[in-house]
Order: structure tokens, then sequence, then C-alpha cells
């Protein structure tokens, strides 16, 4: 038979490769990203450019009134908007949030802090198992979890195939009949990112304490999952100001895509974020650099639909804008709430005239923060993030007309004195918050532990 030379250097070249990885020992997860680097170079080239979406924006300077819907929470200390993907593992690391543990068994985060961030998340599953991964605190894991959210997050060891790396996650798929096994191509491209753009908790009962799971037995909107942590009395924390049992939306993102009407087309996430483009030599390829869709609207918006860039940037930034006001709103009556909560609260208030008001600011907050947490809402499924801000303020406003009622019961002037959190610095203050120190034991972590992290993990992979 005969075959043009180019063809067959080619097919050796995508043989060689696939066997390479394939024919080794087993079918381990492989870590490093880097040794796909030269067998696959321009989906490694392109997933490397992440690394170009560097800018950190501090959302609590941008909106001070978050760190008062998170006070006694995380979040108030630190939170920044997402980044490229190159970032996951250094974000965790520098972020005030997981605090700065001295040794392997210092507080405050649990392992699963690391779940979303690292293809060495699975590769730890695979050695230990997930009683082992999710056991301990979160430092345990510093000089396991180092390598950049990568292929094998995504990947089966040395192929192109599509694969759910996280057990939580395909537990998740199968609770909603469909299994990933199952599933369509088009399906597995969204489930993909599935495995970390979503909602998800941290169990609390004893056998399996810390372990992840998304709280979809009950469904996928904002309101089947607040019937399923309430029927279960969860809480993320305590509000340090309303004494709220709260919840903390996480990001979930699939959730709402499912609800627009890209999802309910099955437009996929990869459609938009990871198309197909072509490279200098006109071979076909996936453009591993997951970020703004615009910035490669030809080969993404522009393959379904005839309008310009311009009018479909234009008509996503309105619509974004027209969310964040809504969003602005919730936030203004939840701080309020907040804080009126606490009044009633040093008036003398009990726990059974509280407890309705308390349920109204669990149930706004929550719906407030999933609408504003599924990044990317608001060009994936406007209407629905408005729907849900809109029974966010309403949910509020029931609060503080509560709240309104019982404070006049208790003698209390209003409106009360709200303190001055109009700034991220005053926020924190007012909420006792000392930053400085935080901020100077952060430091001392970075420069102690976290480079004997990197030295210990160099060690175990020189193995490899
Ligand atoms: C966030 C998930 C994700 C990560 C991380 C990821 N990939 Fe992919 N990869 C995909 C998706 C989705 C496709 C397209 C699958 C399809 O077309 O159905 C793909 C396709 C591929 C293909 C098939 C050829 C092509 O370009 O369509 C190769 C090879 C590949 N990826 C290699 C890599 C390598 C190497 C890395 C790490 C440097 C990596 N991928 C990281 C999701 C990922
Ligand atoms: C293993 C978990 C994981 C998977 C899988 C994953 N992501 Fe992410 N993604 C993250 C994390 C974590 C961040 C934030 C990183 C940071 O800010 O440090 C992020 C950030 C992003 C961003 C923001 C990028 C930027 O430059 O601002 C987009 C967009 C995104 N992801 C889309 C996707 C899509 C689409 C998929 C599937 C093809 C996907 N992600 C798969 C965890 C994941
Ligand atoms: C129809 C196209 C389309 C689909 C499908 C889509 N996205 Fe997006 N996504 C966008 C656009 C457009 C933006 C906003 C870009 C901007 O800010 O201008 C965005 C934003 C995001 C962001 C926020 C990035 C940031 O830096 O804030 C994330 C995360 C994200 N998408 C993840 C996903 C995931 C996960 C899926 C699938 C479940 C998905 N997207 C499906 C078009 C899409
Ligand atoms: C794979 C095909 C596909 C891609 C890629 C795609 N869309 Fe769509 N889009 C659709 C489909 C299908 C509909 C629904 C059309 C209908 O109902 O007539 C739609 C509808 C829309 C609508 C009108 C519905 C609405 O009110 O939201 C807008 C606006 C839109 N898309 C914007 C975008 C933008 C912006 C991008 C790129 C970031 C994009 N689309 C990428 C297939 C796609």
């Amino acid at each position: 038979m005969k075959m043009n030379a180019k063809s067959i250097a080619l097919s050796a070249v995508i043989a060689a490769s696939f066997m390479a990885a394939g024919a080794m020992a087993s079918d381990k997860t492989e870590p490093r990203n880097e040794v796909y680097k030269d067998k696959f170079s321009n989906q490694y080239n392109s997933w490397h450019a992440t690394a170009e979406s560097e800018e950190v924006v501090d959302m609590l300077e941008q909106v001070p009134s978050l760190v008062v819907l998170w006070a006694g929470y995380g979040f108030a200390k630190d939170y920044n908007a997402p980044r490229g993907h190159m970032y996951a593992v250094t974000d965790v690391t520098n972020t005030l949030r997981t605090g700065a543990p001295k040794n392997a068994e210092d507080g405050p985060m649990p392992m699963a802090c690391w779940s979303c961030k690292s293809p060495d998340v699975p590769r730890v599953i695979e050695e230990q198992g997930e009683d082992g991964y999710f056991t301990g605190k979160w430092a345990k894991g510093g000089p396991e979890i180092v390598n950049a959210l990568g292929c094998s997050d995504c990947h089966v060891k040395g192929s192109p195939k599509l694969r759910m790396s996280r057990p939580f996650a395909e537990r998740a798929m199968t609770t909603l009949n469909n299994p990933f096994d199952k599933a369509s191509r088009q399906d597995k491209q969204s489930m993909v990112c599935a495995q970390c753009h979503v909602e998800y908790y941290f169990e609390k009962t004893e056998d399996r304490k810390g372990f992840v799971k998304f709280p979809w037995d009950m469904g996928t909107t904002v309101e089947q999952m607040e019937a399923y942590y309430d029927s279960m009395e969860f809480s993320d924390w305590t509000h340090a100001v309303s004494k709220t049992p709260m919840l903390k939306a996480q990001h979930p993102g699939y959730e709402t895509w499912q609800l627009g009407v890209h999802g309910q087309n099955n437009v996929s996430c990869v459609d938009c974020h990871m198309p197909k483009v072509t490279n200098d030599k006109g071979r076909k390829y996936t453009d591993h650099k997951v970020g703004n869709p615009f910035d490669r609207f030809e080969e993404t918006c522009a393959t379904c639909h005839t309008q310009s860039k311009e009018f479909l940037v234009d008509l996503t930034h309105k619509r974004k804008a027209k969310v964040q006001e809504l969003k602005a709103r919730a936030e203004a009556q939840l701080v309020k709430a907040h804080f009126e909560a606490k009044a009633a609260w040093d008036a003398g208030a009990t726990e059974a005239e509280m407890k309705p008001i308390l349920m109204d600011i669990r149930h706004s907050q929550w719906r407030w923060d999933y609408a504003t947490a599924s990044h990317g809402v608001t060009a994936h499924a406007p209407d629905e993030a408005l729907r849900i801000l809109g029974t966010s303020v309403d949910k509020a406003a029931d609060a503080r007309v509560k709240l309104a009622q019982l404070l006049a019961t208790k003698g209390v002037k209003q409106p009360i004195a709200y303190p001055d959190t109009s700034t991220k610095a005053k926020a924190q203050a007012a909420l006792g918050m000392d930053m400085k120190t935080m901020n100077a034991e952060k430091a001392e972590f970075k420069k102690t532990l976290v480079p004997q992290w990197k030295e210990e993990a160099k060690k175990r992979e020189a193995t490899y």
C-alpha cells in the first residue's frame, strides 16, 4: 500500500505519542503538564497561555459590602475575581482565606480546598482513596498539590479522551441520571468543566467529614438546592453580625448555564471557551486557552451567529449592567438587614422572635450569592440571574419589614446607626478584623512553609 510520506510521518507521530504514554507501566494519573509539552504542543502551548490572564482584581475593594455579607467567614478577609487556570494553585496558596498554617496539622481550612485546583488531586485520591485525601487540614496537601490545573484534570492519561477525574463529580452526574460514561460528546465537553464550575459543599457527617459533595439530590435550581440544604439544616457558617446560619454559594456556573438559551440548546462550554482553531500549518486543534470567548470571536460566537462582534459584545455588556444593578440593590438591603438583626439581638430579641427573620436573611443571601458567584452568568443566563436576584431582594425586604416591627416593639429608635462600611478597610475595621496580623502571618507562611512544600514536591517528583 502506498501512503504519502507526510501522512505516514504524521500518523506515526500521533501513534507514537499516544503509545508512549499509554504503554507506560500504568494508566495512573500523570499530574505533570510539562510531560505533554512536545507531544501535544498546540494544546500545551494554548493551555499555557492561560497564564496571560494574570490580573488580580480585589473584589472586596470593588464591592466593600461583600465584607459585611461574609462577616465571620474567610471570604471577608480576601476575595479576588477568577483568573487563568494556570494560577489556581498559586492563588489558593496566597489567599488569606487559607490562613497561615505553621505545619501540616495547622488550620484553618480542610484538604477539600484543593479539590478544584490541580491534577495532583485525582493522583492523591488514586493513591489514598477519598478517605485519605479528604482527611486532615489543607496544609497537609501543600507538598502534594503542586501542578497547575491541567491535562489530567480533563483527560485520560496521555490521551485526548475526556474523563471525569473527580469521583465526587462523577457521582453527581449519575445523580442527574446522566453518567459521564454514557453521556454524549457534547455533554462531556460541559461535564469536564462541571467538575469545578458548580455548587458544592463540604459534608459534615461523621463518616464523610470534609468530603466534597454537589447538593443536587433534589435538583439543581436555586430553590431545589436551598430546599436540600434546609432539609439537613446545613450551614457553612454563622454570620458574625446577625448570627444567621448562612449558606455560601460556590460557583454554580454549570447549573445556571443549563438554564440559559445556550444550555437549553446544548451549546457546550467548549463551543465558546475552547473553540476549534487552525494552526499555521493548517491543522485543526482545540484552543486550550480557556478565557474570554470574545477574544476568539470568529471561532466562537461567529460559528453560529451572523451578528457583528461589536453588537454581541455590546449586548452582553448591557445585560451585565442590568444584572449588576439588581445585584447592588440586593447587597444594600442585605447589609442593612444584618446590622438591624444585630440591633434586635442587642435589644434583647429572643431566638423565637429572630428565627423567621434569620431564615429570610439566609435565603436572600443564598440567592444573591448563587446568582453572582456563578461566574459568567450575565452572559450564560442573564434572565435567570435577574429572576433569582429579584427573589433575593424580596426576601431581604421580608426580613427588614419583620425587623422594623420587632425593633419597634423593643423600643429601638429607627433608622438604627449603621457603621461606615464604604471601603474594604473601613468594613473590615467595623467588624474588628485584625488585617495587619493576618497579612504578617501570611507573609511568614509564604516565606517559610511554601518553599519547604516546593522542595518536598521536587524530591517526590524526581522519583517518577
Ligand atoms: C479544562 C479541561 C481540559 C484541560 C485542562 C486540558 N484539556 Fe485537552 N481537551 C479538552 C477538551 C474539552 C477537548 C476537546 C474534546 C472534544 O473535541 O470533544 C480537548 C482536546 C484535546 C486533544 C485532542 C485534539 C484536539 O486538539 O482537539 C488533545 C491532544 C488534548 N486535548 C491535550 C491536552 C493537553 C496536552 C493538556 C494539558 C497541557 C490538555 N489537553 C488540557 C479539555 C481539556
Ligand atoms: C479542576 C477544576 C477546574 C476545571 C476542570 C475547569 N476549571 Fe475553570 N477555573 C477553575 C479555577 C479554580 C479557576 C480560577 C483560577 C484562579 O483565579 O486562580 C477557573 C477559572 C476559569 C475561568 C476564568 C479565566 C480568566 O482568565 O478569567 C474561566 C472562563 C473558566 N475557568 C472556564 C472553564 C471551562 C470552560 C472549563 C471546561 C472546559 C473549565 N473552566 C474547567 C477550575 C476549573
Ligand atoms: C454561548 C457561549 C458560552 C457558553 C456556552 C459558555 N460560556 Fe462562559 N462565558 C461566555 C461569555 C461571553 C462570558 C463573558 C465574557 C466577558 O466577561 O465579556 C463568559 C464568562 C464565563 C466565566 C467568567 C470568567 C470571568 O473571568 O469572570 C466563566 C467561569 C465561564 N464563562 C465558564 C463557563 C462554563 C463552565 C460553561 C459551561 C457550563 C460556559 N462558560 C458556557 C460565553 C459562554
Ligand atoms: C454552537 C452554536 C452557538 C455558539 C458558538 C454561540 N451561540 Fe448564541 N445561540 C445559539 C443558539 C442555538 C441560540 C438560540 C437560537 C434561537 O432560539 O433562535 C443562540 C442564541 C443567542 C442569543 C439570543 C438569545 C438570548 O436572548 O440570549 C444571543 C444574544 C447569543 N446567542 C449570543 C451568543 C454569543 C455572544 C456567543 C459567543 C460568546 C454565542 N452566542 C455563541 C447557538 C450558539
